[in-house]
């Protein structure tokens, strides 16, 4: 095993990156500093039960409403697996917004770190598209009528308002379009967006190392 490491070691270093990324030195921190690998987790289980949720779910009109049943109530599992993905949207959150309250008490966002946090509000408004489109693919009463009033508000901003309305809803109605094109921005758009700025968020919270916790004088 240790042999075949090595020999790939030797072509591809690594070893270095794992002691980069794992095997790095951190100052004595306390528990209020795991709650950006907790999101993280969060956020890898959402992409793992999506993608699983995508082999069965329609977005179409008319059967994107059975799908989702047939998902929750035939599928071995089904339930288990939409469940996960629909709690862990709300913990995502949650989980974000408490460990940027962390950031925010422990001065963390200060010098050298203001890109990180500034990729941390690019994660959270990701974080927010992923349960707006997110809440509308099941197609029922309340996900129609929750999106519709969802777009109205977006369609009040001065000026632009109309426009954004018809972007979002593909037309001046919800119809078919909205549906496909909340499902092509959860599934494709945001995916590829969140995963771009985690990896920088990571990068950068390698790079600079992670922020002691302020002591009483500083
Ligand atoms: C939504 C997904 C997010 C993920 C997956 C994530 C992940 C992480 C991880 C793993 C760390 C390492 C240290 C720790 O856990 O505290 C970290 C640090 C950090 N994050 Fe996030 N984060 C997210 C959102 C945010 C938000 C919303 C903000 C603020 C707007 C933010 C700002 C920061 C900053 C400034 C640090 C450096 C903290 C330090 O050095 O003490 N992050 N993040």
């Amino acid at each position: 095993m240790n042999t075949i490491g090595d020999w790939l070691d030797e072509r591809l270093g690594w070893k270095t990156i794992w002691q980069t990324v794992f095997v790095r030195k951190v100052p004595k921190v306390n528990w209020w500093y795991t709650l950006g690998s907790a999101t993280l987790f969060v956020g890898m289980v959402q992409g793992i039960t999506g993608i699983l949720l995508s082999l069965y779910y329609v977005p179409s009109p008319d059967q994107a409403y059975d799908s989702v049943q047939y998902i929750t109530t035939q599928l071995p599992a089904g339930w288990f697996i939409r469940g996960l993905h629909h709690w862990g949207a709300s913990a995502l959150l949650v989980l974000a917004v408490i460990h940027m309250l962390r950031v925010i008490m422990f001065g963390a966002y200060k010098f050298p770190r203001e890109m990180t946090w500034f990729t941390g509000i690019g994660l959270l408004l990701i974080a927010v598209g992923f349960g707006f489109t997110g809440y509308l693919l099941p197609w029922d009463q309340k996900a129609y009528w929750a999106t519709t009033v969802g777009t109205r508000i977006a369609g009040v901003v001065p000026w632009l308002g109309e426009s954004i309305l018809r972007i979002a809803r593909g037309g001046p109605e919800l119809s078919a379009l909205t549906l496909v094109r909340f499902f092509g921005v959860h599934v494709w758009f945001l995916p590829v967006a969140g995963v771009a700025f985690i990896g920088l968020h990571i990068y950068l919270v390698i790079k600079l190392g992670i922020s002691a916790p302020p002591k009483r004088k500083e």
